[in-house]
């Protein structure tokens, strides 16, 4: 199976190619560096006769779209830059997809839903409150519309370990804590963290599979943000009196938060013969990561 995953350079995206090594994977990404992916090609979604090259060049069996402008904050300010990405290169995408006779998995989010009575179902009724989960809302309409082989995954709280991948909250709490710094975390903020890795597995195994449509994919434990950096902290042996409290009011961010979230997995669960992991299981498998206890080595 040839797979082309867009945003390969992303948290995400450098996940997948990890995951199972009798794929063809093939990256894209803004950049001019090949940033340790072979084979690997600068591609702008944005850029459409270099999708429509590109896609013709390579003709994978699938597409993975995990490229996003994932900064919710700055969606809110850049609203025409956040639409061109989000939805209008994924409407290119999902066209060319379907001439070239690939299918396309479109990475969603539980910003589609407002938050105020979470955790959500497929067949709960979406509602955004901010620029970046109606955009992501549009280009879930796109790929199921446009497209027969089309999958959509609502995912939240991606956390995880890669060596080349940017921090995210866990590595980032990780980090701070160990250096004995105080970190503040929002305790209003509810939701299942999902760990990178399982995601990039359960994104393969629906492709091999040939499961369509839409469905929601996170981690078996809800939190709230704050618990979640006591559970880390825990975790790690770290001091757990330099978490403080946070409200997501209080914080001043562009962008309104869903706060009441979080994902429930049951349709997946039946169509995969799977059990998502625990906080606690993640944690234990990020921790056995190549490269993890060098970089980590004050916190394992
Ligand atoms: N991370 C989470 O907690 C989370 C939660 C829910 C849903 N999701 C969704 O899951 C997907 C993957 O998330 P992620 O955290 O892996 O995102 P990420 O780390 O921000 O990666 C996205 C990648 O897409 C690239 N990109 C941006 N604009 C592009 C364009 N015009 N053409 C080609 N590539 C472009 C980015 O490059 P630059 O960095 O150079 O801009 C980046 O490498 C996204 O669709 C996101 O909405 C993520």
């Amino acid at each position: 199976m040839r797979v082309l995953v867009t945003g390969a350079h992303g948290f995400l995206g450098r996940s997948l190619a990890a995951v199972d090594r009798r794929i063809e994977w093939i990256g894209c990404d803004l950049d001019s560096e090949t940033n340790g992916l072979d084979p690997y090609h600068r591609l702008d979604l944005m850029d459409r006769d270099a999708v429509r090259r590109r896609l013709e060049a390579v003709r994978p069996d699938w597409i993975i779209n995990t490229a996003a402008l994932t900064d919710v904050d700055r969606c809110e300010i850049e609203t025409d830059l956040a639409w061109r990405i989000n939805v209008e290169a994924v409407e290119h995408l999902a066209d060319t997809a379907a001439r070239v006779g690939a299918g396309l998995v479109q990475l969603s989010t539980d910003y589609v839903f407002d938050g105020q009575a979470g955790p959500y179902s497929e067949g709960d009724q979406p509602n955004p409150l901010s620029v970046y989960g109606h955009t992501k809302l549009a280009s879930e309409g796109v790929v199921l519309a446009r497209m027969e082989r089309a999958i959509v995954v609502r995912t939240l709280w991606l956390y995880g370990y890669h060596p080349r991948a940017r921090h995210n909250f866990v590595t980032w709490g990780l980090s701070a804590l160990a250096r004995g710094e105080t970190i503040r975390a929002f305790d209003d903020q509810w939701g299942n963290p999902t760990y990178v890795h399982e995601l990039a597995r359960v994104l393969v195994a629906m492709c091999r599979a040939g499961i369509c449509g839409l469905y929601h994919m996170g981690g078996a434990t809800f939190l709230t943000r704050y618990e979640l950096m006591l559970e880390l902290a825990a975790s790690f042996d770290l001091e757990t009196d330099n978490i403080q409290r946070g409200s997501t009011a209080d914080a001043g961010l562009a962008a309104p938060r869903p706060l009441r979230s979080g994902l429930t997995t049951r349709a997946l669960e039946t169509q995969l013969g799977i059990r998502p992991m625990s906080f606690t299981e993640g944690l234990e498998h990020m921790r056995l990561q190549p490269g993890f206890q060098r970089d980590f080595a004050a916190s394992s």
